[in-house]
């Protein structure tokens, strides 16, 4: 039997939306929500033509299956207005690997990460509130908009069921599944920058194993095509030291691994500017200074704290003129195709593995499969 949960009081909230039950004044919104047509294609449940009739049996299911305990339905509203702008749910199966997150936005509410929240919300309530080994979010194949927000908020992609669902005429249709185990919340909360901050590490070294703290990364800087990659040994834990950097070579990628004040991050050993390898330059606190042009990187932001002396373009594309010492002036050069180079060469941010420490290794997720 699941167990059965009363709505969180106060409401769940990030600020932005907040998660509250369903009223019966929501029917007019929920009608008006559901005429959209990309919600009519995408979720095959919804009755087509939809009723204000449709809304309020769907009210009170939603009421209702709180006291079953069944699902636990939550209206999306704005957290300033209070006013319904989606809905988000938690379906229940009797194995808790088969419970499964819901959800849709209103199209008036989209382009601001309504759904995003309101999943990452959901999900975090739902790990903490019950004992939940595995849960499942998806969507049908075309539906690209409800993929990146599964990815955006935390969940995993397993690949193409075939036919997972029925639609209106009950005819079997594939889906996409995602899915977030317990391992890949403590993941997510950690590279989002949630967990709790001790000191200066973001994340302290375990006390029973002493195992090194794994630094948090902009999650936006993750390297492409890694979130749903599996984790691979990179280096024993007792190979590393404080304060250090080495590089990993494994298959053809060149990575370096950097154990900086605020813990280990794993990138590319690739200047963001010109390639150089940044293992073999100068790390100081989270600042790695590049051996080839003296540029600086926060590992910590993967920003350039100082442009390399050829100067050149910044990650935004403003053009630096090259660096030269306080109370000098840079080196006049006649034009040549060499100074157009550096002049175009554009310096990037670092790019980041998501990395994490298991039986006394470090693993990064890495689009290579472990051997
Ligand atoms: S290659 Fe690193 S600063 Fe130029």
């Amino acid at each position: 039997m699941p167990e059965k949960l009363l709505p969180p009081n106060p409401p769940l909230s990030d600020g932005v939306i907040l998660l509250r039950p369903f009223r019966a004044d929501d029917a007019l919104d929920i009608t008006a929500a559901c005429q959209d047509p990309a919600i009519q294609r995408w979720i095959p449940v919804i009755p087509v033509p939809y009723t204000e009739a449709d809304a309020r049996r769907f009210i009170l299911m939603a009421l209702q299956s709180w006291n079953d305990g069944t699902r636990y339905e939550f209206a999306i509203a704005d957290a300033a207005s209070d006013l319904y702008i989606g809905s988000v749910g938690l379906n229940l199966g009797p194995n808790p690997r088969r419970h499964a997150i819901g959800y849709l936005v209103a199209p008036e509410a989209r382009g601001r990460g309504v759904a995003t929240r309101a999943v990452r919300l959901i999900t975090r309530w739902a790990f903490e509130s019950l004992a939940i080994e595995r849960l499942a979010l998806w969507t049908l194949p075309g539906n690209v908009a409800s993929q990146d927000v599964a990815e955006k908020a935390g969940f995993r992609y397993e690949g193409l069921v075939r036919n997972w669902e029925a639609d209106r005429d009950d005819r079997p249709i594939d889906a996409v599944m995602f899915s977030m185990t317990p391992a890949d919340l403590a993941d997510d909360l950690a590279e989002a920058g949630d967990a709790p901050a001790p000191g200066r590490l973001s994340s302290p070294p375990d006390r029973t194993t002493g195992a090194p703290p794994i630094a948090r990364f902009p999650r936006e800087l993750r390297a492409t095509g890694t979130r749903a990659a599996p984790f691979v040994e990179i280096a024993a834990v007792s190979d590393l030291e404080p304060g250090t950097m080495r590089r990993v070579t494994l298959a053809d990628f060149d990575l370096l691994v950097a154990w900086t004040e605020d813990g280990i991050v794993v990138s590319d050993d690739r200047c963001p500017h010109m390639s150089a390898p940044l293992s073999i330059g100068e790390l100081e606190g989270c600042v790695v200074a590049c051996p080839l042009h003296e540029g600086r990187f926060d590992l910590r932001s993967g920003e350039t704290v100082r442009m390399p002396t050829t100067g050149g373009l910044d990650a935004d594309g403003l053009y630096h003129s090259p660096w030269s010492p306080s109370g000098t002036l840079p080196r006049s050069e006649p034009p040549s195709k060499k100074l157009a180079a550096r002049r175009l060469t554009r310096v990037n941010r670092l790019r980041y593995y998501s990395a994490r420490i298991r039986d006394g290794h470090l693993e990064a997720q890495l689009p290579i499969l472990p051997e």
